[in-house]
């Protein structure tokens, strides 16, 4: 039997998974896999070989030749393809855009959530994505469904962006996430979709110290707290 502590948190793109997943696993000293950037390497490492990701044929034709390497150093997920950190190059709007049509196509899903059940079943950790509470670990020790209004993620998106010195502006951003939202919900294999058994949780109006908080008041609550500390 598995008995690392699996934690999935799913939900839409903007919702804050990433941050409150890495923090989550700080506080419980396991390790974070960031899932969404598996999607985006290998749509970077595509756009690199000058492959569109919306072009089903051609991602599919190349797929099978793409090395792809997960490494973890210090807890920091690095994201490789054919030997090549991409992390860099993972955050700009083509990324976005470009995993999200990648990760339509059932192969790529095959192999990535391939990738990600291994991890989860060498060390304790948490998880975020959009199927993970329900196709890559649906017997994970807990599971999180972490949401916010449109409107809020693409204001927390369009300040990250300003850091990054983007040109987008805010009704470009809203537009992207909503587009975003439709293909990462409407598409055939593994919609993103919230697990029966997951918690809901509504981060509109909660700083990521209070998710964080609400979330590992449920782990406690269901005595997964004390196995985390000693995974
Ligand atoms: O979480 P993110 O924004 O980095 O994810 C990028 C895209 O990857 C997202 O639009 C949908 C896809 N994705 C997925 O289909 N399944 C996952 N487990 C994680 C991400």
């Amino acid at each position: 039997m598995n008995k690392n502590l699996t934690i999935a948190i799913d939900g839409p793109s903007g919702a804050g998974k990433s941050s409150v997943a890495k923090a989550l696993a700080k506080r419980l000293n396991i390790m974070h896999l960031d899932t969404g950037a598996m999607y985006r390497t290998v749509a970077v490492a595509l756009a690199g070989k000058g492959i569109d990701p919306a072009d089903e044929e051609a991602v599919l034709k190349a797929l099978p030749e793409l090395r792809l390497e997960l490494r973890f150093s210090e807890g920091e997920q690095q994201n490789y393809a054919d030997g090549v950190n991409l992390n860099s190059c993972l955050r700009t709007p083509e990324a976005s855009m470009g995993a999200s049509d990648v990760s339509r196509y059932p192969a790529v899903r095959r192999r990535l959530v391939a990738l990600q059940q291994d991890c989860a079943k060498s060390r304790s950790f948490v998880l975020d994505g959009r199927d993970i509470g329900t196709v890559v670990l649906p017997g994970a020790s807990a599971k999180f469904y972490l949401d916010a209004r449109a409107e809020v993620r693409a204001q927390r998106r369009f300040l990250d962006l300003q850091k990054m010195q983007s040109p987008q502006t805010y009704a470009e951003v809203l537009a992207d996430v909503q587009r975003r939202d439709a293909q990462d919900m409407n598409r055939e294999d593994s919609p993103l979709r919230q697990a029966e058994d997951a918690v809901y949780i509504d981060s509109s109006e909660l700083t990521e110290e209070e998710v964080l908080d609400l979330i590992v008041e449920k782990l406690k609550e269901r005595r997964l707290v004390g196995e985390a500390q000693n995974a």
